[in-house]
């Protein structure tokens, strides 16, 4: 009746971990500023906000096509009223003021640059912008006491800013398997993180280790990085040892959220081939995780991501179902028992939720 084209609503579920969401996205430029916002909020420390701006974009990444218009997301879920200004805005002018405004302003450039480096996190970021320092060159300058990370990530930085390639973790998972197979025969790999996602690009790769027979894994990672630092291929690593045990006070404690695999955070050096650079080498971000087998199915869920379909897991397992996952358990509260699993597929059963292959948990 009122003559305007009536536009077909889209009817999405709530949380992410419900959705599939492939790598096609309909709605990049809403996605990308809704992003920026995001980023923006956990830059200056604002997590909530930070939340809610990711699970907008989350929401618009799972649509089968394109906004045309606002009406079109009535009844929607996670389209907080910020997040709603934002989308209106760019779809009837082509950009967002605010999203412009912030991209172009001093304290997000710096943040940024100085959060680039490996290392820096917000809280320090926001310190040296107080104290006037906004960019590498003024970092340098200043005379600033960083730590052996921060070295480290400065003297790599146009390398670890660049993004890694598909080919490129392809070949970093040789040298890794090989270390792996070299200290402890039967241990296995897994890749974890963006790329099982099937992306094309990440900003670092992330292995899983594990070891078919429980407890061989112990004591796995200082082997696989002194094996890894003899053959020259560590220019950066952090290891830092399983505390999972050391948490548990006793039956029906819930495990927390933060993880306690034994890890390492490294950087790669890269052998890049003669033809392709003028150079012999590149730094690429490179993270370890050591599971036991009886926790892999957790530990593989936990760890490929994305970040908020991981949280949206959580959300579920504590909102909806009374129970909390993390990467090495799913604990259901009302039952007061861990409930095992040796598959993702089982997790998802465990949760009731349909299993969502990795290639659609890019929420
Ligand atoms: N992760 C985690 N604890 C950390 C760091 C990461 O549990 N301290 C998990 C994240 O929740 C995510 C996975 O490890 O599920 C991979 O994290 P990350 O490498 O940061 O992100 P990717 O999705 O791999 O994205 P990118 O391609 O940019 O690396
Ligand atoms: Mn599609
Ligand atoms: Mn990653
Ligand atoms: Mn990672």
């Amino acid at each position: 009746p009122s003559g305007e084209p009536e536009l077909e609503e889209f009817s999405v579920a709530s949380y992410a971990c419900q959705r599939r969401t492939s790598l096609e996205n309909h709605n990049s430029s809403l996605t990308d500023a809704l992003s920026l916002l995001a980023e923006n909020a956990e830059l200056n420390d604002e997590e909530g906000r930070g939340v809610a701006f990711r699970r907008a974009a989350a929401l618009l990444k799972a649509l089968p096509s394109a906004v045309l218009g606002v009406s079109q997301l009535r009844g929607l879920p996670c389209l907080g009223e910020h997040s709603l200004r934002v989308i209106k805005e760019i779809l009837e002018t082509g950009t967002s003021s605010e999203v412009e405004s912030t991209r172009a302003s001093e304290r997000f450039k710096a943040l940024k640059a100085l959060t680039g480096i490996f290392g820096v996190g917000a809280k320090t970021a926001d310190r040296w912008i107080r104290e006037g320092i906004h960019d590498l060159q003024q970092l340098r300058a200043s005379g600033q006491v960083l730590n052996r990370a921060q070295r480290a990530g400065l003297q790599h930085y146009a390398d670890i800013n660049q993004p890694v390639t598909r080919a490129e973790a392809d070949a970093i998972q040789a040298v890794v398997e090989k270390a792996v197979s070299s200290v402890l025969r039967g241990a296995q790999i897994v890749l974890a993180g963006g790329f099982r996602r099937g992306k094309l690009s990440g900003h670092d790769v992330d292995f899983l280790i594990t070891h078919p027979e429980e407890g061989r894994e112990v004591g796995l990672m200082p082997k696989v990085v002194s094996w890894l630092e003899a053959q020259g291929f560590l220019l950066y690593q952090k290891t830092t040892r399983n505390s999972y045990l050391e948490s548990i006070d006793g039956p029906g404690r819930p495990p927390s959220n933060m993880d306690r695999f034994e890890r390492c955070f490294s950087i790669f050096k890269l052998p890049v081939a003669a033809e392709s650079s003028q150079r012999a080498w590149r730094a690429v971000r490179l993270d370890l995780v050591v599971s036991p087998i009886s926790q892999f199915a957790f530990a593989l869920l936990g760890w490929t991501g994305s970040k908020l379909f991981e949280r949206e897991l959580r959300r579920w397992a504590g909102h909806e179902r009374g129970m909390s996952l993390s990467s090495h358990a799913l604990y259901d509260n009302k039952q007061g028992v861990y409930l095992r699993a040796a598959s993702e597929e089982e997790i998802f059963t465990h949760l009731g939720l349909e299993f969502i292959p990795p290639s659609e948990r890019n929420a």
